[in-house]
């Protein structure tokens, strides 16, 4: 649910703003802005973790979502959207920043969790995790999710500092 605060106030202090990324073990997120990430494995974690939250995303992952995201909420920024801006119009607990790397940088100052499943991958080229960082994020370890355990993938949760 969105609600209409007044404008210059600060993003509620309580909200979590959760990064969730499928990563791979060289820190990319996709091989180019117009991939459909096909090699994720953990699309029933995310979608556990994410239903009922809002979720906030760039406008090339937007294109890249041919079903959408059902049960949650799609806010997509373009380039003019003011980080501040949108997540002081959430009145939930908790939401989520879904990508792209422009976006998990849009939003790197704002995020207070980093959820990142690293996928035994190695990409030549392509989109970093955060495309543009303004400083360095501090984070610390929460936990471990398997995810598929068999296969070395798991969740690796952190506190943003
Ligand atoms: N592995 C994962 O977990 C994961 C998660 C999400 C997405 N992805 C992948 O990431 C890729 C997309 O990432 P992305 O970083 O290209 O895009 P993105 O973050 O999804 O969207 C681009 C954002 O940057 C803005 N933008 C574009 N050009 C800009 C500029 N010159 N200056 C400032 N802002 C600008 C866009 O605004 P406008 O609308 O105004 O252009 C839009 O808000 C896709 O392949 C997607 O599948 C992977």
């Amino acid at each position: 649910m969105i609600i209409h605060k007044k404008k210059d106030s600060p993003p509620q202090k309580t909200l979590e703003v959760i990064g969730i990324a499928a990563v791979t073990v060289n820190g990319y997120i996709a091989r180019h802005s117009r991939e459909k990430i096909l090699w994720s494995k953990d699309r029933p974690l995310f979608k556990k973790q994410t239903e009922n939250f809002p979720v906030i995303m760039g406008s090339n992952t937007h294109k890249t979502l041919s079903d959408g995201l059902p049960g949650r909420e799609m806010i997509v920024v373009n380039r003019t959207d003011d980080p501040a801006d949108i997540l002081r119009r959430i009145d939930q607990k908790r939401c989520f920043v879904i990508g792209g790397g422009k976006t998990y940088s849009k939003f790197s100052s704002y995020l207070t969790h980093l959820y990142l499943t690293i996928h035994p991958r190695v990409f030549k080229r392509g989109i970093r995790l955060f495309t543009k960082l303004e400083k360095e994020v501090s984070i610390s370890f929460i936990r471990l999710v398997p995810v598929v355990a068999e296969e070395g993938i798991f969740q690796f949760q952190f506190k943003v500092e």
